[in-house]
Parts: C-alpha cells; sequence; structure tokens
C-alpha cells in the first residue's frame, strides 16, 4: 500500500471528483469489478488515493485540503464504478534517508512513473491492491520501488471534443482510462 495511504477517505458518489483544477488535467476512470469467471461484483469498495501535480500526496502538502485526491466507491449492480481525478505524474520518492542512500548507491534515480493507487475489495474476496500506470510515462521500464507489471499499464486516452458517453460539463481537454479490477476467492488462483 506505501506509505500514503490513509485511512476513512470519505465514500462518495459515482462520477465524483476527487480532484482539484491545480492537481492536473482531468481524467475520468471507470470500469469494473469482476471475479475470475468474468461475473460482475456489486457492492465491491474501491478506495483509490493517488499524488497532485507537485508530485505530492495531500499528508505531504500542507497546501492540499485533507483527503485531497482520495476516495472511496462502491460498484454498482453490475459491478462498475467510475470517478473524476486529474491525470497523474511521475514524482520522486522521498530520498532524505536510507531509500535515497540505497538509490545513490545503486546508481538509480528515485522517480516513480505516474499511477493511481487502489484497493479493492469485496464480501467473500482477497483484498487488492494494485496500481494503476499511464502508459506514456517515461519510467516505466525503471520504477524506483519496481512495482510496474504490463497487465497494470492503461492508455489514458485524451478528448478534446465532449464524447456522448461522458459527462459533458467536464472542461476539455480531458483524459478517460478504464481498469477492470478481477477479484479472487480465499483459495482461488489469480
Ligand atoms: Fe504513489
Amino acid at each position: 500500500m506505501g506509505p500514503f495511504y490513509v485511512e476513512n477517505a470519505p465514500m462518495l458518489g459515482a462520477g465524483a471528483n476527487i480532484a482539484r483544477e491545480v492537481d492536473g488535467a482531468p481524467l475520468l476512470l471507470s470500469g469494473r469489478v469482476l471475479d475470475t469467471a468474468g461475473s460482475p461484483v456489486p457492492n465491491a469498495l474501491l478506495d483509490v488515493w493517488q499524488a497532485s501535480s507537485l508530485g505530492l500526496y495531500d499528508v505531504q502538502d500542507s497546501s492540499q485540503p485533507e483527503f485531497n485526491l482520495r476516495g472511496k466507491f462502491v460498484t454498482d449492480s453490475e459491478g462498475r464504478y467510475a470517478f473524476r481525478t486529474a491525470r497523474p505524474k511521475s514524482y520522486p520518492v522521498p530520498t532524505d534517508g536510507p531509500a535515497g542512500e540505497l538509490l545513490r548507491a545503486s546508481g538509480r534515480h528515485p522517480y516513480r512513473p505516474a499511477h493511481v493507487h487502489s484497493i479493492a475489495s469485496a464480501e467473500g474476496f482477497n483484498k487488492l491492491v494494485m496500481h494503476i500506470f499511464d502508459s506514456e510515462d517515461e519510467y516505466l521500464e525503471s520504477d524506483a520501488v519496481f512495482a510496474v507489471k504490463s497487465s497494470l499499464i492503461r492508455d489514458f486516452n485524451r478528448l478534446d471534443t465532449h464524447d456522448a458517453d461522458h459527462n459533458a460539463t467536464l472542461p476539455l481537454p480531458y483524459y478517460t482510462s478504464e481498469f477492470d479490477f478481477v477479484l479472487t476467492r480465499p483459495g482461488e488462483m489469480a
């Protein structure tokens, strides 16, 4: 989950925005929570968090309101979720402690590719903790904490006109991306 997870982020309605304008270009993330047979998981809880355009989480940056860029969403009867945020940016991990010494000693840069953190959970399923990474990020091959897997990388598609499928009030341009979370039951292989 990393050092910047915070419990008790607010529960929000489908499509709610967790970002401020200064946090970056609008991004609409949507998809479904499914079981391994591909059936939807209704009432699954999605807990998401990410850094601002400055590369800082709210807990590192006193200029951000509490719970900025954090929220919890519940899937509908078809397992669907949707929320609005800002397109994440790459950021350096703090380098003023032992992690910085280790990175310098091993000749590695401190950057993490742009990502949204998530925990998907539902009754009767194993909790799934992961990131969604931006396919255009320059650090995908060299993440400072080695968390990138190809299955976690998605295109963030830029839209310059309002798409009939999406909220016409979103400021242009905005980005959309889709991610389906697949949950396993205890004893089941991923
Ligand atoms: Fe992060």
